[in-house]
C-alpha cells in the first residue's frame, strides 16, 4: 500500500504513520524528520533548509523531491510507504504524481487528518515546550498553521477530484484516531487485493 498522511502542523501525522506503518508492515517516511536530520547533521542541504524550517516557511520544491526520492522508491521495494508530509502544494502532488506514474509507485490513498486550529495550537506549544523543537513557538506556529491553509488546503480537492482522499477527524484519542484510520484502510486493502 502507498499512502499519504495529510494534515496541518499539529494533526497527528507522525504520531499516526508510526502506527499505521507498523500495523500493515509500511516503511514510515517523514519529510519533516528527513529535512531535521540534514539540519542536525549539517549537511549542504541542511544549511539550505534551516532557515525555511526555523521560520515554518516551505522548503523549495527541487530539494524535497531530491530527499524523498531514494527513500520512497525503497520502501515501495519493500512492500509500501506511509509517507507523512509530503506533497505540501498542488505543485508538489503534480511533480510526485508524473515521477511516480514513470515508476510505477502512485499513491492509491489520501489519509487528510483533521483538527481544529485552537487544539492545533494547544498540542505544539505543550510540545515546544517539553521538546523545545525551534519551530514550536507561537509566532512561528501561526505561521506554520497560515501556510498550510494557503498553500496546503487547496491541494486536498486535487486528490478528492482523483477519489483517494479519506477525511478523520483528528481531534479525538490517539487510539480512537489510529482506529478509524485502520478500518477505513483494511476496507481499502481487500478492496485491491480484490482488483
Ligand atoms: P513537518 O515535520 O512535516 O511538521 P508539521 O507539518 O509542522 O507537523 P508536525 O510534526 O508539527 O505535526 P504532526 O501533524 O506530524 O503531528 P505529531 O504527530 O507530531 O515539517 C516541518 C517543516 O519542514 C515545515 O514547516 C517545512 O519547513 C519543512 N517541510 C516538511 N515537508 C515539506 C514539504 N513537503 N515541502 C516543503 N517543506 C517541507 O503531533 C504533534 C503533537 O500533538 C505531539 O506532541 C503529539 O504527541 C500530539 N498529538 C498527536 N495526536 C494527538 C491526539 N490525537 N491528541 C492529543 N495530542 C496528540
Amino acid at each position: 500500500m502507498r499512502l499519504l498522511m495529510i494534515g496541518p502542523p499539529g494533526a497527528g501525522k507522525g504520531t499516526q504513520a508510526v502506527r499505521i506503518a507498523e500495523q500493515f508492515k509500511l516503511v514510515h517516511i517523514s519529510s519533516g524528520d528527513l529535512l531535521r536530520a540534514h539540519v542536525k547533521g549539517e549537511t549542504a542541504t541542511g544549511k539550505q533548509v534551516q532557515q525555511y524550517l526555523a521560520s515554518g516557511d516551505l522548503v523549495p520544491d527541487g530539494i524535497v523531491m531530491d530527499i524523498l526520492r531514494k527513500p520512497v522508491v525503497e520502501a515501495n521495494n519493500q512492500g509500501g510507504y506511509v509517507l507523512d508530509g509530503f506533497p505540501r502544494t498542488v505543485e508538489q502532488a503534480e511533480i510526485a504524481y508524473s515521477v511516480a506514474q514513470t515508476l510505477g509507485v502512485e499513491v492509491q490513498v489520501v489519509v487528510h487528518l483533521e483538527v481544529p486550529r485552537d487544539e492545533l495550537v494547544r498540542r505544539l506549544v505543550e510540545r515546544g515546550a517539553a521538546s523545545g523543537r525551534s519551530d514550536d513557538n507561537l509566532d512561528v506556529i501561526n505561521h506554520r498553521l497560515d501556510v498550510y491553509d494557503e498553500k496546503t488546503l487547496p491541494m486536498l480537492n486535487y486528490y478528492a477530484a482523483r477519489e483517494k482522499l479519506i477525511n478523520v477527524n483528528g481531534a479525538r484519542s490517539v487510539d480512537e484516531v489510529t482506529w478509524s484510520i485502520t478500518v477505513q484502510l483494511q476496507r481499502l486493502a481487500k478492496a485491491l487485493a480484490g482488483d
